[in-house]
């Protein structure tokens, strides 16, 4: 399988979306997070991507011009430091082609980015439950040490 992780484009929305927010296989759809997450917002999402002046990115893995993942990052200032950080915010791979390193090949995308950007700093977040996850992620990065909380 021959992967390309691009950035994100205009001539993607389509695919995107459906990748995004698909009622029966999706990004959203695996966090339950279907009704919590606005037509509007999904737009607002998708154009903030194309925008130059906002820090908001996403990149996509194309196989024979059909999307099969995304990785969404964000960088932003950091008061310990110069150089602003890098959150990688979601991370999908479509069922079908999971298994083949497609997930790790987007996280290392965001990390050649992020150096770019000159935001080496990357981190995430994920889910306790989410072991298939955190078999990636120990291969690619370090646990923080961080619990997250939020607002109730
Ligand atoms: C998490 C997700 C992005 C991973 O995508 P993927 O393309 O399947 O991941 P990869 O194939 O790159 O990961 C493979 C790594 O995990 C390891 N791994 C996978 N399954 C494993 C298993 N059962 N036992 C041990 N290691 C395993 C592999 O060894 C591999 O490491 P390697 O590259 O050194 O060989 C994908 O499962 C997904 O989209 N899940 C639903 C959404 C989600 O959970 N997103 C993350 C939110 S934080």
């Amino acid at each position: 399988m021959s992967v390309v992780i691009r950035p994100i484009e205009l001539k993607d929305k389509e695919a995107w979306t459906k990748l995004w927010c698909d009622p029966e296989q999706s990004y959203l759809e695996f966090y339950k997070g279907l009704d919590k997450v606005t037509k509007e917002a999904t737009e607002n999402t998708f154009s903030r991507f194309l925008d130059p002046n906002i820090a908001s990115y996403a990149a996509v893995a194309e196989v024979n011009g059909e999307l099969i993942g995304f990785v969404t990052y964000l960088t932003h200032i950091y008061t310990w430091s110069e150089q602003d950080k890098t959150y990688l915010g979601d991370l999908y791979v479509s069922p079908n082609s999971r298994l083949g390193g497609v997930g790790r090949k987007l996280i290392e995308y965001v990390y050649g980015e992020a150096d770019k950007l000159n935001c080496p700093n990357v981190y995430w977040s994920t889910q306790f439950e989410n072991h298939r996850a955190q078999l990636l992620y120990t291969k690619v990065g370090v646990k923080s040490g961080f619990l997250l909380y939020r607002r109730p």
